[in-house]
């Protein structure tokens, strides 16, 4: 189960606060297609989090007070009451419901007419205004099946809405956000990799210049979907059971565990593969002096055993470059916020 409590807290560094006494402030923000992250700015410089998902209900008065009692999130648009964020988890299951969900493979759901009012109220929920000129970079995947043109349109209808509520916003691509958050000592060199619901990224940087970024278009939701599909359970409790208690690690015992293990086997070769191919393709990398680290992040990668099943992908069929290791991330959940946070500290120093 996701909680809603802030997943991390640090005091401000000495050198986040200005001369004058006031924080110099900026925001890292991880639009992502299960969960919307932010690290930094003003209050506090926790990362707090929130579902990316929503569930309606029609509008009633009584319902609209039980919310109220019940202290959860919602909107009203006309005749319907929209619970969204970490709320509609368990509203949803009140009603055996699936929460819908404004994104889709890591862009604005094309489907989902309530996607951007929705996005954008569960924003405004964890994101306070921008402060005169204050600087936020929020994720955006790389190219990729799936993600392609309409990545310009979900850039753009993203950075609009932060520049409304008074931000002036960039987009950072996630995987380069997940080598800012994890490799400060290597010099931001080396290939960052988020594995969340709606895709997985990859950036390999060097000197913390992007080099080769992309997108796939399968990971946790294409997880749960084909485990659902094949054992014919509903999918939210093949999440809930990969998500409280998989172990890569061991052998599966249930028909669910082996389904999973066999998904997210596939998940891991496409996703080395993939790697592979775009070294061998691409003509622009530098000559590296020295083996590159590979860190790991996002809900993904969580399970035991993840790690070990991608480092045999990698040592299988061999690597066309030197790898030193590959590494979970510190927080796995909070990477590309952080990362999108450093992004945005970097500039305005
Ligand atoms: N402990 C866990 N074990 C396995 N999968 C997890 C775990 N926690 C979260 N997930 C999965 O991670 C995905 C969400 O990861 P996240 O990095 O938040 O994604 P996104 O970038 O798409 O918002 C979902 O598919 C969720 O089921
Ligand atoms: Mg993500």
């Amino acid at each position: 189960m996701e909680d809603n409590k802030p997943m991390t807290e640090h005091k401000p560094a000495a050198s986040e606060v200005s001369s004058e006494g006031s924080d110099v402030s900026a925001v890292g923000l991880d639009v992502g297609t299960s969960r919307i992250v932010v690290a930094g700015g003003p209050n506090g410089h926790k990362a707090q989090t929130q579902l990316n998902a929503f569930v309606a209900v029609p509008y009633s008065k009584m319902t609209e007070a039980i919310l109220q009692q019940n202290k959860m999130v919602f909107h009203r648009n006309g005749k319907d009451l929209y619970v969204f964020g970490n709320d509609s988890e368990r509203f949803a299951s009140f009603f055996s419901a699936v929460p819908r969900r404004p994104m889709q493979h890591g862009v604005m759901n094309p489907q989902e007419p309530m996607g951007q009012q929705i996005i954008q109220a569960i924003i405004e929920s964890v994101v306070p205004r921008g402060r005169k000129n204050e600087l936020l970079c929020f994720s955006v995947p790389g190219k990729g099946e799936g993600a392609d043109t309409n990545l310009v349109y979900h850039e753009a209808v993203i950075k609009n809405f932060m520049q409304s509520l008074g931000y002036e916003a960039k987009a950072i691509n996630e995987g380069l956000a997940v080598v800012f958050a994890e490799l400060q000592n290597e010099n931001f060199t080396g290939i960052g990799i988020s594995c969340g619901g709606g895709m997985c990224n990859v950036c390999v940087a060097f000197l913390s210049v992007p080099m080769l970024t992309f997108s796939l278009p399968i990971a946790g939701d294409y997880i749960d979907s084909s485990v659902s599909a094949v054992v014919d359970e509903p999918v939210t409790r093949v999440r809930l059971i990969k998500e409280e208690s998989l172990d890569l690690s061991r052998q599966p015992k249930d028909k669910v565990t082996s389904a999973l293990h066999i998904y997210y086997e596939e998940v891991i070769n496409s996703l080395v593969g993939k790697l592979r191919d775009e070294f061998e393709n691409s003509r622009s990398l530098p000559k590296l002096e020295r083996p590159m680290p590979i860190v790991v992040s996002g809900g993904t990668a969580k399970p035991r055993g993840f790690l070990q099943k991608f480092e045999s992908a990698i040592k299988s069929n061999g690597f066309p470059v030197q790898i030193s290791d590959v590494r979970l991330a510190g927080d796995p959940l909070t990477a590309t916020a952080r990362g999108c946070y450093i992004a945005a500290m970097s500039e305005i120093r």
